[in-house]
């Protein structure tokens, strides 16, 4: 077979433009809006004359391609190497990377640990964390949303939730930006992701070990859960590994980006200050606007077809979530921050039966967060040019300078 980047190269389909573009270049990755618009006007699907691949970034397909989990699955990979045809960097994730049913069985277990009932035991803990570190902020006034604020947080109060002891922020963030970067082609995002972080591989495994969790934390009870269903060594250190890989870089970048939504739309913070109620909705106006994910991939399972477009067995489907939720045929002026939007429907947290197992807990730490600068901060506004960082399956920011004012 003729393998490319890790997965079958296919022919484009009738119908299909096939575009020169590199979605996983610098310079899209650092302004994706344009790349958006052009991809949607291009049709339902595109070719990728690079990547010998398709991508889609209409709201209508991407929603049915990465929630359709039985025409496109997720087990052979959710990034651009096929898992079926190559053998991938590290043990496949026991959720994000397999279908059901063994997804459900082993899902089952997550959800139990991320209940809602769970995380709203943490909501107080949350929240004073966050009023401590606006106050501390609030005395340097300038600041960096992403060195000093967006980094700072998850990173205390994460691990503290989960039960790991002795993690430090390094360790997170090396480990966070090889997972995702490791999704896109072998390019220098990857290889200097991959160069930074795979040392670090060997202390995350151990950190998932029992003996290194916290009895009070929500670990613990994915350990208890497994034991009392199955006898599988891995099955509970993996499970919590998958915690580790997806709850800090997301949560990191979807701070980052509300920040930066907040600073540079002052009237949407006042009025996010004049009527508290919209707190939660300026969180999920920011996930909806900047799609922290930004774009993840499926493989199809079989010859199938849609939107009239015949799609082969094995081809891998770029879908990108961040042009889905600003695709102007379901939101009206979607480049806008508007915190009274009706956002339900974005796809920022993901649809289907991947959808986020940890959306709970984020949406608690992002909103504890939001309050606390709401009730804290007079006002936010830009202190110098934010600058964005290049990452293959992320959207976040590097530095955001702003100034803080009581
Ligand atoms: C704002 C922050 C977050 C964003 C934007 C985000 C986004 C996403 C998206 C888009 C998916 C779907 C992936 C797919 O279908 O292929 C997903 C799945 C997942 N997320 Fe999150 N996530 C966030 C926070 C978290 C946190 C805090 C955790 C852990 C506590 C977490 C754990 C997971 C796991 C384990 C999956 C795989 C679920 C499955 O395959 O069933 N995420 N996330």
């Amino acid at each position: 077979m003729n393998l490319f980047q890790g997965h079958k190269a296919i022919a484009v389909p009738q119908n299909v433009i096939a575009w020169d573009i590199d979605p996983y270049s610098k310079e899209v990755l650092l302004n994706p809006e344009t790349f958006f618009s052009a991809l949607r006007e291009k049709g339902p699907f595109v070719y990728l004359n690079k990547y010998k691949m398709l991508a889609c970034g209409r709201y209508k397909e991407t929603k049915e391609v990465f929630s359709d989990h039985k025409r496109f699955v997720s087990s052979r990979g959710v990034g651009i190497q096929d898992f079926k045809l190559e053998k991938p960097w590290r043990p496949p994730s026991l959720v994000l990377e397999v279908d059901p049913p063994e997804h459900t069985k082993n899902r089952r277990f997550l959800t139990r640990a991320l209940s809602p009932n769970k995380i709203s035991q943490l909501k107080d803990f949350f929240k004073d964390c966050a009023d401590k570190l606006i106050s501390e902020l609030l005395e340097k006034k300038k600041i960096d949303g992403i060195s000093d604020l967006a980094e700072i947080f998850p990173t205390r109060v994460f691990p503290e939730a989960v039960g790991l002891k002795k993690i430090d922020k390094e360790t997170l963030l090396g480990y966070g930006a090889m997972v995702f970067n490791a999704l896109g082609p072998d390019n220098q995002f990857r290889k200097d992701a991959m160069a930074k972080g795979l040392p670090v591989l060997e202390k995350i495994n151990k950190q998932c070990l029992e003996e290194n969790i916290d009895t009070k934390g929500l670990a613990k009870e994915i350990y208890r859960s497994t034991a009392e269903n199955l006898e599988e060594d891995q099955l509970a250190g993996m499970l919590v590994r998958s915690l580790l890989s997806a709850g800090i870089d997301t949560t990191v970048s979807a701070i980052g980006n509300l920040l930066w939504c907040l600073a540079e739309n002052p009237e949407q913070f006042q009025l996010v200050k004049n009527d508290t109620s919209l707190v939660g909705n300026a969180v999920e106006e920011s996930l909806r606007l900047t799609s922290p994910v930004k774009a993840f991939c499926r493989t199809s399972a079989a010859d199938t077809e849609v939107s009239g477009v015949t799609i082969e067995e094995g081809t891998k489907i770029l879908c990108v979530l961040g042009s889905a939720n600003t695709d102007p045929e379901v939101w009206e002026t979607p480049y806008k921050y508007d915190v009274t939007r009706r956002t339900i429907g974005h796809l920022a947290l993901g649809v289907g039966v991947h959808n986020c197992v940890g959306q709970t807990l984020a949406r608690a730490e992002i909103t504890a967060l939001a309050s606390s600068l709401t009730e804290l901060v007079k006002v936010i506004k830009p202190g110098d040019k934010a600058i964005w960082k290049p990452n293959n399956a992320m959207r976040s920011l590097e530095s955001l300078p702003i100034i803080l004012e009581t």
